[in-house]
């Protein structure tokens, strides 16, 4: 896969679940979400009444540039997968159009929540490695495909200070 940006992709608290080994317990706890993009994380936590907070700079934009954005992407991500389709495990996708197909519907879900999400400051334009918090308003912090998923473009003081 070869990404000449950091796209805005996302997954969904299923996939955030298995990703994290998220307990019953740890959904529990006030999270933030570093890097949560278009991802419909925060959306369905907060409609099953847990406590997310989320972070990205793409929240400096309105839902229609991010639709647009998350467009401009779709065809190089999926066109990727579907050409080296036999370097993944298709164990929760059939193959690439439906892994397309899903990333869609999760940012679509995303989208409903975005408005009422900013009004109520869950979604904030903020970048790491420097976030403007009190210490210790959270109990987890979680950040998928952003460290480690693109060293290309963030160098490794970018990734201690945002870890720290
Ligand atoms: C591939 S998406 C991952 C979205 C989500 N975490 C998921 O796994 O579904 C990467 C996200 O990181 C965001 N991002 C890029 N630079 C960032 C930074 N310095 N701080 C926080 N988020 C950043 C991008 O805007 C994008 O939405």
């Amino acid at each position: 896969m070869k990404l000449n940006e950091i796209i805005p992709w996302g997954r969904t608290l299923e996939e955030y679940q298995l990703m994290f080994n998220l307990s019953p317990a740890n959904l529990e706890l006030k999270i933030l979400g570093c890097g949560d993009g278009p991802a419909s994380f925060n959306a369905e936590m907060t409609a099953l009444g847990h406590s997310v907070i989320s972070v990205d700079p793409i929240y400096q934009l309105s839902g229609e540039q991010i639709k647009q954005r998350v467009q401009n992407t779709y065809e190089s991500v999926v066109s990727q997968v579907r050409q080296n389709s036999d370097r993944y495990v298709w164990n929760r996708f059939q193959n690439a159009d439906e892994l397309g197909q899903s990333r869609w519907a999760t940012m679509e879900r995303f989208l409903l929540d975005y408005e009422a999400g900013k009004v109520e400051s869950r979604y904030q334009y903020q970048s790491l490695p420097n976030l403007e918090f009190d210490d210790h308003q959270f109990e987890l912090g979680l950040c998928s495909h952003l460290l480690f998923s693109y060293s290309e473009h963030l160098s490794l003081d970018f990734h201690l200070d945002s870890i720290t």
